[in-house]
């Protein structure tokens, strides 16, 4: 009979049950106190210059539970002033994307490389991604993704520690750890060049997809 049910489940589109058992409770408690640890950090945090201009670190923000994690390079402006990972135009992009794939944004975690806002907006330092890249990597520990979906060179370089060509590299899959990693355009290059758009809306489908 749970077989028959869980059949009948399956066929009409949920290919995942999540229990509301005391341990789904237990380990959400978990992540979500191990993420406010984190976030207690960065708020502190003054391991790279990138401090000294922020109004607030951005640690990220999502489904504690997520199996594709969003990456990008760095709060902007919007992000330094609200807190929260993607939510200027780059941002608002992303979230369309995401919305036209069929989900919502807070199905995912959305996180950066850098924590900090660099001044004018300008790519971080090597150095700079390498101090703050190790709170990240809490953060996918914690999250345990299945896809690490890298938005630009900047979070591909941050993860993979290699440079790339964006435009000659994007739509491949690689590995990080036991992860799969999608490369595709970081949402602001895609708003400077309308004619990749519909491809950056197809990647961010083919990276959810990797994940099912
Ligand atoms: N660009 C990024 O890379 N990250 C953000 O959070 C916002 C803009």
């Amino acid at each position: 009979m749970v077989r028959e049910i869980l059949q009948i489940l399956r066929d009409i589109g949920f290919d995942e049950l999540i229990l509301e058992s005391e341990d789904f409770g237990r380990v959400k408690k978990e992540r979500l106190e191990k993420l406010e640890q984190i976030n207690r950090e960065i708020q502190v945090c003054t391991k790279c210059p990138l401090h000294k201009d922020r109004k607030q670190a951005v640690l990220g923000e999502g489904n504690l539970f997520a199996k594709v994690m969003f990456i990008g390079e760095a709060p902007g402006e919007e992000e330094d002033i609200q807190g929260r990972p993607f939510v200027g135009r780059a941002g608002q992009l992303l979230t369309k994307a995401i919305e036209n794939a069929g989900y919502k944004r807070e199905d995912f975690y959305i996180a950066n490389i850098n924590k900090c806002r660099p001044p004018g907006n300008r790519t971080p330092t090597i150095e700079e991604q390498e101090a703050c890249f190790p709170y990240l990597q809490r953060q996918i520990d914690i999250i345990n993704p299945k896809v690490l979906c890298l938005l630009g060179a900047t979070a591909y370089r941050g993860v993979m520690k290699q440079e790339v060509k964006i435009t000659k590299e994007r739509g491949k899959v690689l590995n990080y750890q036991d992860k799969l990693v999608y490369i595709t355009f970081h949402p602001s290059y895609v708003l400077r060049n309308q004619a990749v758009k519909d491809t950056f809306f197809e990647d961010i489908k083919k990276a959810i997809e990797l994940s099912l």
